[in-house]
């Protein structure tokens, strides 16, 4: 039998399904990111992020059959992601991740890796 999984402790599908709601309802009405997603295809994007954070934590697998491998910072490369851009995605994050009541050790595990994560898709760097 395998380890519990950090995806099943937190639990499961239900608390992805609600950070992704949460983050996405922040995000469509933000001017800075909101432009940047398909406009007609929200649902689309939700189940994108949720199901490749599912599968990140050791739920299923549904990303990659769906998508194949990630490849993430090449598939955000279409978009200008500078600094403000990434702190706009964080603070939704944040606000999305405060909303779900994980113990304070649950939360510095999954805000550690999206703050590791969102600094790591950053594709501009104006001071270049
Ligand atoms: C897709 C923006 C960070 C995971 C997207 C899309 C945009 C976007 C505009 C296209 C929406 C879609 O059609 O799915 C951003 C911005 C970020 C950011 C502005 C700020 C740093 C992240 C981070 C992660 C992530 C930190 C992972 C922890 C994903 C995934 C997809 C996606 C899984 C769907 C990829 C696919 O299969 O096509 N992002 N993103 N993003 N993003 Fe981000």
């Amino acid at each position: 039998p395998s380890a519990r999984t950090f995806y099943d402790e937190v639990g499961g599908a239900p608390t992805f399904t609600r950070l992704i709601a949460h983050f996405y309802a922040a995000v469509r009405t933000d001017p800075v990111i909101g432009p940047l997603y398909p406009q007609d295809d929200w649902q689309g994007a939700e189940v994108r992020l949720r199901s490749f954070l599912e599968q990140y934590w050791g739920g299923p697998t549904t990303y990659s059959q769906q998508r194949g491998h990630p490849r993430l910072r090449m598939r955000h490369a279409p978009f200008a992601i500078g600094p403000v851009e990434r702190d706009a995605w964080l603070t939704h994050m944040r606000a999305a991740v405060d909303s779900l009541g994980l113990t304070a050790e649950q939360d510095a595990t999954l805000w550690g890796y999206l703050e590791m994560a969102a600094r790591s898709m950053q594709n501009r760097f104006p001071d270049d």
